[in-house]
């Protein structure tokens, strides 16, 4: 989906003073493209994420028969489908840089009548997909992979689904999702219960479009056999892309930064609770309801930071705002404490050894353990840095630049657009100073 390479060079720089709008959420993007692909009627999109992870999902429900139009950027027109009115697709099915995309969709081809097969990019083809094989195969699907679970995912059509209760053994939405939207196709009901909550999206969007659930935090329950019903959606600006301004504008002093409509869903915002331990000034304005999620406008100032122990409870609520948080705590004074975070070793790259890699050569004490890290807070100096082609370790390289001592080069950067189209421009024109190298 990147064939190029870009690198950047990101200068030290700031303050940063302005008023921005980070694109949309790419959880609820996702989810919303396949709801209303999925419903009866047609759904307006209003604030979808242009994405390449986003817009993966969309080109492969038009290549299963779905109209969707383009009618401006960031919106969309869903010409439903209905449960059973998706079409086989004429070859694979290419989720890119996706996992959010391969491992939700694995959940709804199960229930298909057609096989079908997805594929990913070099990162996605390494990721794990056991998590959801497994419960889905429990369900009655029948979905091959390559040796150690990964991808391509074979998915033969024509299972009989059956309802199950589950408790995966990881906190994710991911497997939380895929289970649930295989449940839209089973025979009776399906339970999914988790270890630590996670972000409940799909269990919001399935209740907007008109699917009889029940859900808590950590809990949800529905049963097969209903329909969905077409509706609009609005998408709010993404917290993980709002979170490197927040770090950005805590760590230069004399920033003032406004980020607008930034969603707030209480399974999202860990990075909040977490920053404001830390020491940082960060207020929420104008607190809202927007499309059934809590927005608000956050005021953000610079602020000195002194690290702490993560407090493991927040860490499902900020799992991938911890490159973010790698950068704050190697400016912040003192020593951060990572634990129970394993599951960032399986994201877009092993985000604790990326991170940890990146640091050193920029002159931080970091020790890296199992299962999160140890960073002790100091002097960043100029260097050059890996991205391993992950987006969020790209763009917290760029934020850390604004605090070094000299400029960072930062390898592998053109998969910033898998979540954040338009990151340089906009990072540019509130104060950073980062360039293609
Ligand atoms: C996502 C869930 C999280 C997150 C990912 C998006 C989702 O993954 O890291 O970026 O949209 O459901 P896991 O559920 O695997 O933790």
């Amino acid at each position: 989906m990147t064939p190029e390479r870009i690198d950047w060079i990101s200068h030290p720089a700031g303050p940063l003073h302005g008023e921005l709008t980070v694109p949309g959420d790419k959880s609820i993007s996702h989810r919303a493209i396949m709801l209303a692909a999925l419903a009866e009627g047609v759904s307006r999109i209003d604030g979808f994420l242009e994405g390449e992870d986003t817009r993966a999902t969309a080109a492969i429900f038009g290549a299963m028969g779905v109209r969707i139009e383009t009618p401006s950027a960031s919106r969309r027109i869903v010409h439903g489908a209905g449960l059973h009115g998706l079409a086989a697709p004429a070859g694979v099915l290419d989720c890119g840089n996706s996992g959010t995309g391969m491992r939700l969709l694995a959940g709804l081809l199960a229930g298909q009548r057609f096989d079908s097969v997805l594929v990913g990019d070099a990162s996605l083809s390494q990721r794990p997909m056991r998590r959801v094989i497994e419960p889905l195969a429990a369900m009655g699907a029948r979905i091959e992979a390559e040796p150690g679970g990964l991808p391509p995912l074979r998915i033969a059509g024509g299972a009989a689904l059956s309802g199950i209760a589950c408790t995966p053994p990881v906190a994710s939405a991911q497997v939380k999702s895929a289970i649930l939207l295989a449940g839209l196709y089973a025979d009776d009901v399906t339970e999914v219960r988790e270890v630590h909550p996670t972000r409940d999206y799909t269990e919001r969007m399935l209740a907007a479009f008109g699917w009889p659930i029940e859900f808590a935090p950590g809990w949800a329950r529905l049963s097969g056999g209903h329909r969905l019903h077409a509706t609009d959606v609005v998408v709010p600006a993404d917290f993980s892309s709002a979170a490197f301004f927040l770090v950005a504008a805590t760590l230069v002093p004399g920033s003032a930064l406004v980020l607008r409509g930034v969603g707030l869903n209480p399974r999202r915002t860990g990075l909040l609770a977490v920053l404001r331990r830390m020491g940082a000034d960060i207020v929420e304005q104008n607190r809202r309801e927007q499309g059934g999620e809590l927005v608000a406008d956050l005021v953000v100032r610079y602020a000195r930071l002194r690290g702490i122990d993560v407090p493991v409870e927040h860490v499902a609520d900020m799992i991938d705002e911890f490159p973010a948080l790698f950068v704050a705590a190697a400016a912040a004074e003192g020593i951060t404490m990572v634990r129970g975070a394993a599951e960032l070793r399986v994201k877009e790259s092993d985000r604790i050894a990326v991170m940890a890699d990146g640091l050193r050569r920029l002159g931080i004490a970091v020790e890296e353990t199992p299962d999160g890290a140890v960073i002790e807070g100091g002097a960043l100096r100029g260097g050059e840095v890996a991205s391993h082609g992950d987006h969020r370790i790209a763009m917290s390289f760029a934020v850390a630049a604004l605090v070094a001592r000299g400029a960072v080069r930062i390898g592998d950067c053109a998969n910033v657009a898998t979540s954040f189209p338009g990151f340089v421009e906009l990072a540019n024109g509130c104060g950073f100073r980062l360039a293609p190298a």
